[in-house]
């Protein structure tokens, strides 16, 4: 029987003033409207984990909160009739807070509130959901909170703190969540959960990871089989690449990926991936890396550094750009990992001697990103020369400019760039140093214009 929960005030006393202030409103409209409304989820766990004090509460102004709220009497159930509870109690909010944007989704009309700063509120009517086939997308229909909790992945996810009314301040713990919680356990709340949705198993290790939490066993069990019965297939696109973004954007992904493997799980995402500590090394350079450019190379900064990291993942399997593409990657990504033949053919010429005017030319090919993922697979010398590459080569410039070869009466065109180019190189590999030295050099490889009209092309005696 769900239990009531005297400290709701000393839990909120955590909050942010904004958050407060909202399910205050929350509240207050519900009441108005013979409404019930839950805080449901996420913020709920995390809350309680802070008030027992096992964990520091999460980014506070980031916290995303989830609301379920319930009506007087039951809704029709088929989609006909969509206008659920929480686009009423949506609507009535975004009244109240005309500086946030009401986004609304779905057959069943989950709504969103979006504030300016990024604080964002989920509204939904409390509804269960049906599987035809495992995996699929659930089909919906309008339920009591009890079957929206039940409809859940875990235990410790599926407490509903009610907001308004008399019952104000009481924790919905049908599923031992609490216990589970304070035991640290990871629990599905029926057999068939993995089956029905099978990110739940990367969301499994996402939580025990980041909580410190185990599966209890038999959900271990269940989730094994799941694997085991070849569901991988199945699972893809957004849900997955959702899952992988906060997997490989926390710190714990190492952890993470050595448990996936276990479970036999990676295949979710390739047949052929295999975890082992040349690949945990492979994606712990591409943070490295990418953290040390991200400075001086702003294009880095665009990309997050858990895509770059499953882009490593993936880079070296077969049909990696295909397996990119079904799981939503940018058009960028997939890009990169379709140049994976031309890495190898870098790779191949990367060799400690080459002198740093071809180490530019090969590499000045390549967006930054994509010599950041080369540089996570080169062995030790190759990847000597990509550090130096982006660290000071990249940069040189050569000592003349555009403006120097006008002065000294080349006529501006297409072969600037010829000229520019030769004197990068050269400066790069030490034969120019100064600006006297690059003009000598110029006037004896390049010859100036002749005065007559009928050939007025630079003639380029380099070649
Ligand atoms: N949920 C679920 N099955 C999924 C995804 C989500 O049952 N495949 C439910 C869980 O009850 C979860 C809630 O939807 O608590 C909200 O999902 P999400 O925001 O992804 O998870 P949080 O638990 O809020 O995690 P976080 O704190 O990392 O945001």
């Amino acid at each position: 029987d769900p239990q009531a929960h005297p400290s709701l005030d000393l839990t909120f006393a955590a909050l942010s003033e904004q958050h407060r202030h909202l399910l205050q409103r929350a509240a207050e409209m519900a009441d108005a409207r013979g409404l019930k409304v839950y805080l449901v989820g996420g913020a709920v766990r995390d809350l309680l984990l802070y008030q027992w004090g096992r964990q520091p509460l999460p980014d506070l102004e980031r916290l995303d909160l989830d609301l379920v709220v319930d009506g007087p009497y039951p809704l029709r159930g088929d989609g006909a009739d969509p206008t659920g509870w929480g686009l009423i109690l949506g609507q009535a909010l975004q009244q109240h807070f005309p500086e946030a944007r009401l986004e609304i989704h779905g057959k069943f009309q989950t709504a969103a509130l979006i504030w300016p700063g990024g604080v964002c509120v989920d509204i939904a009517s409390a509804r269960t959901e049906f599987y035809p086939y495992p995996a699929s997308p659930p089909e919906v229909a309008m339920g009591s909170i009890q079957q929206d909790l039940y409809r859940r992945d875990f235990s410790i996810n599926a407490l509903a703190l009610r907001l308004n009314g008399p019952q104000r301040g009481q924790l919905l713990d049908f599923f031992g969540g609490q216990a589970d919680l304070r035991q640290g356990l990871i629990r599905v709340l029926h057999p068939n959960s993995f089956v029905e949705d099978p990110t739940r198993i990367y969301r499994a290790v996402r939580f025990a990871v980041r909580l410190g939490f185990r599966l209890d066993s038999s959900t271990e069990e269940r989730l094994r089989a799941a694997v085991a019965s070849g569901l991988h297939d199945a699972v893809g696109g957004d849900r997955l690449k959702q899952e992988l973004a906060y997997i490989l954007g926390s710190r714990d992904w190492p952890t993470a990926f050595q448990q996936l493997s276990e479970w036999g799980a990676l295949r979710c995402i390739h047949p052929d991936l295999e975890w082992d500590p040349s690949l945990r090394q492979r994606l712990q350079r591409v943070g490295y890396w990418a953290t040390h450019f991200r400075h001086r190379y702003p294009e880095l900064g665009s990309h997050e550094i858990w895509q770059l990291r499953l882009e490593a993942l993936l880079l070296t399997l077969p049909q990696a750009p295909q397996v990119a593409s079904q799981l939503h990657l940018t058009q960028a990504g997939i890009e990169r990992l379709s140049t994976y033949p031309y890495y190898q053919k870098v790779l191949a010429q990367l060799h400690p001697e080459l002198p740093p005017s071809h180490v530019v030319e090969l590499l000045q090919r390549l967006r930054i990103p994509a010599v950041i993922l080369l540089a996570a697979i080169a062995p030790k010398p190759a990847r000597r020369l990509i550090w130096r590459y982006l660290q000071e080569w990249h940069w040189v410039k050569p000592l003349l400019n555009g403006h120097d070869l006008r002065r000294l009466g080349y006529p501006p065109g297409p072969s600037f760039q010829e000229i520019l180019d030769q004197l990068r190189y050269r400066t790069l590999d030490g034969q120019l140093t100064t600006p006297a030295e690059a003009e000598t050099w110029l006037k004896e490889h390049f010859s100036l214009p002749q005065r007559d009209p009928q050939s007025p092309q630079l003639k380029n005696q380099s070649k």
